[in-house]
């Protein structure tokens, strides 16, 4: 059931103090993975959420790079396409970037221009929710899309950062909160 799936996802994640730097506690979800019984059980708990509360979503968009572990296998199960947004210079052809902050420095996401078609219905997925400085830049670039933007999805939510508000009015669903 939804209990035991979670106790399994949350007995797979490691913690490190001190990583990348002085001060982060870093929340490593490689066991999870590493499990084949846990990675189910994460992209059932994400699939049970999606047919439940977004049965129309259109496409799935992942983040560079954590969010490529689990975006694929959820949208394989949903039957719907993935979408990548990755760090910039990866991408070819005509693409969009926007720079964000993180909790541990400075980024820029990027997407290929074409990616989503206006009006798609997307679901953004990463590993963990940190500032949520990594998934507001995701959300200015599915808007520039005019993609319609369901929600966001991770595994893991620092609470303490209060990420929530900054994204708001987008809902994140996350399976775990520390
Ligand atoms: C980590 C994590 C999230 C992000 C969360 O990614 O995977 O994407 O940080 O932090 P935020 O909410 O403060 O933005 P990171 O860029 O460190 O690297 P990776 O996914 O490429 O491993
Ligand atoms: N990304 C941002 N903060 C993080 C943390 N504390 N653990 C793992 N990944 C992160
Ligand atoms: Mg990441």
């Amino acid at each position: 059931d939804t209990e035991s799936k979670l106790q399994l996802v949350h007995r797979h994640i490691r913690t490190y103090p001190d990583f990348p730097k002085k001060g982060i506690l870093f929340r490593d979800i490689c066991p999870i993975l590493k499990d084949p019984a846990t990675l189910t059980a994460v992209i059932d708990l994400f699939e049970e959420h999606v047919r439940k509360n977004h049965p129309q979503v259109d496409l799935i968009v992942g983040l560079d790079a954590r969010g490529f572990l689990f975006g694929p296998l959820l949208a394989q199960r949903l039957g719907v396409g993935f979408v990548l947004v990755r760090k910039k210079g990866k991408l070819p052809g005509n693409t969009v970037s926007v720079e964000y902050d993180l909790e541990y420095g400075k980024a820029e996401a990027e997407i290929q221009e074409d990616a989503v078609t206006p009006g798609q219905k997307i679901l953004l997925i990463d590993d963990l929710l940190a500032t949520g400085g990594t998934l507001h830049a995701a959300i200015e670039l599915m808007k520039k899309q005019q993609a319609e933007i369901l929600g966001c999805m991770v595994i893991i939510e620092l609470k303490e950062l209060n990420a929530i508000d900054k994204l708001k009015p987008h809902s994140v669903f996350s399976l775990l909160q520390y």
